[in-house]
C-alpha cells in the first residue's frame, strides 16, 4: 500500500516572544525531543483524519482543529487533489497549547505527508506560507517563528519580512524547559497587548524585549551563558509588565533560579504553558529536581553544539 510521512518537531523561543509580532527579533530553537508524525495512506474513499482529538472526515473537523484543516485543504488545492481519497493519522508528543509549536508542528507534518504522498516538490517557502495557513487561523496574528523552527533542525535569528538567519548556538549550558501543566493562550496573550498597544508601558516593553534580543545574540556570539542567563531574567520581567506571565510560571522561573540557574523565562505565548531556565551542566540535576515537584513535565537539552 502507498504511504508517505511528514515529521516536524517542537520548538522553543530562547527570547523575543510577543515583540516578534511588532517586528522586533527573536531567536528560537528546534526542540528535537518533542515530533509530530503524519503517516498518509490510501483511501477508497473520502478524506479521513486520525489523531487523538478526533477520527473521521476532514470536512467534518471540529471548530476547534479549524486551523489544521484550512491548511489541509489550502495543500490539497495546491496538489490539485481537492477530491482525492486518503487517510491521515497524526502522532504528536508536543503538548498542545504550551507555547512549543504543537499547532504549526503538527500543520507542518499533516502538509509534509500529503506533499510526499502526491510526491509533489515542495519548496521551503511554500511549506511556512501553508502552515502560516493554519496559524493564522489558530493564533490571529502569527509572526512566523513556530512555522519556521517547528520544519528546520537549525536555530534561527528572526525578524518578520526579513530572511530568517539560521544561528550557531554553542553554550557551555543545559536549557531546561518546564510545563506548568497549564493550558497557554497565545491567541488571547497576543490579542491582550493589542489592545494595550498605545500604552507607553507596552511600547517600552516591547522595545526594550528586542534590545534584549540583540544583545543576548551578542552574548551567544561571545559563548557568554551567564550574560545570557541575565538578559532571560530581564525578558521575563518585560514579558510580566506586558501581563503574559502566570502565577505558575513566575513560580518556576523563581524556583529555577533559587536552585542555581543563570536565568529562566516563560516561553512562547504565555498565559500558562512553559518556562525556560538556563543553567550550568554542572546544576542541571538538582534544578530538573527542584521543578519537576511543581511542573507537569520537565525536559532538558545540551546546548553544547549539537544545533547549528
Ligand atoms: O505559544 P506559541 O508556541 O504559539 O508561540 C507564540 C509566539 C508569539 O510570539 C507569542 C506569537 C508569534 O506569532 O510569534
Amino acid at each position: 500500500m502507498k504511504q508517505a510521512t511528514g515529521k516536524t518537531h517542537g520548538k522553543v523561543i530562547l527570547i523575543g516572544e510577543h515583540s516578534v509580532v511588532y517586528n522586533q527579533p527573536c531567536i528560537a530553537l528546534p526542540f528535537l525531543d518533542t515530533t509530530v508524525t503524519a503517516i498518509v495512506t490510501e483511501s477508497k474513499q473520502h478524506q479521513i483524519l486520525d489523531c487523538d482529538f478526533y477520527q473521521g472526515n476532514v470536512q467534518e473537523m471540529p471548530e476547534l482543529m479549524e486551523g489544521l484543516q484550512s491548511a489541509i485543504h489550502a495543500t490539497l488545492q495546491k496538489l490539485n487533489q481537492s477530491n482525492t481519497p486518503f487517510h491521515m493519522s497524526i502522532k504528536s508528543t508536543i503538548p498542545i497549547e504550551r507555547g512549543m509549536g504543537s499547532s504549526a508542528a503538527v500543520a507542518g507534518a499533516a502538509i509534509l505527508g500529503l506533499y510526499h504522498f502526491f510526491e509533489a516538490p515542495l519548496s521551503d517557502n511554500e511549506l511556512f506560507n501553508l502552515i502560516q495557513v493554519s496559524e493564522k487561523v489558530t493564533h490571529g496574528n502569527p509572526s512566523g517563528i513556530d512555522a519556521l523552527t517547528t520544519t528546520h533542525q537549525t536555530a534561527f535569528y528572526f525578524q518578520k519580512e526579513k530572511e530568517p538567519i539560521a544561528f550557531n548556538i554553542q553554550l557551555d549550558a543545559d536549557l531546561i524547559i518546564a510545563d506548568t501543566g497549564m493550558m497557554g493562550k497565545t491567541k488571547e496573550a497576543v490579542s491582550s497587548i493589542v489592545k494595550h498597544l498605545d500604552l507607553k508601558e507596552t511600547k517600552t516593553a516591547i522595545q526594550t524585549l528586542g534590545i534584549l534580543t540583540k544583545q543576548a545574540k551578542k552574548a551567544i556570539i561571545h559563548h557568554n551563558a551567564i550574560e545570557l542567563g541575565n538578559i532571560m531574567n530581564k525578558a521575563h520581567q518585560q514579558l510580566q509588565i506586558l501581563n503574559v506571565s502566570s502565577k505558575e510560571l513566575d513560580t518556576l522561573v523563581h524556583i529555577a533560579n533559587k536552585n542555581g540557574a543563570l536565568g529562566s523565562k516563560l516561553t512562547g505565548g504565555g498565559k500558562g504553558g512553559c518556562m525556560i531556565t538556563l543553567c550550568h551542566p554542572s546544576k542541571t540535576h538538582q534544578i530538573k529536581t527542584a521543578l519537576e515537584k511543581q511542573a507537569a513535565k520537565v525536559w532538558s537539552m545540551s546546548l553544547k553544539g549539537e544545533l547549528i
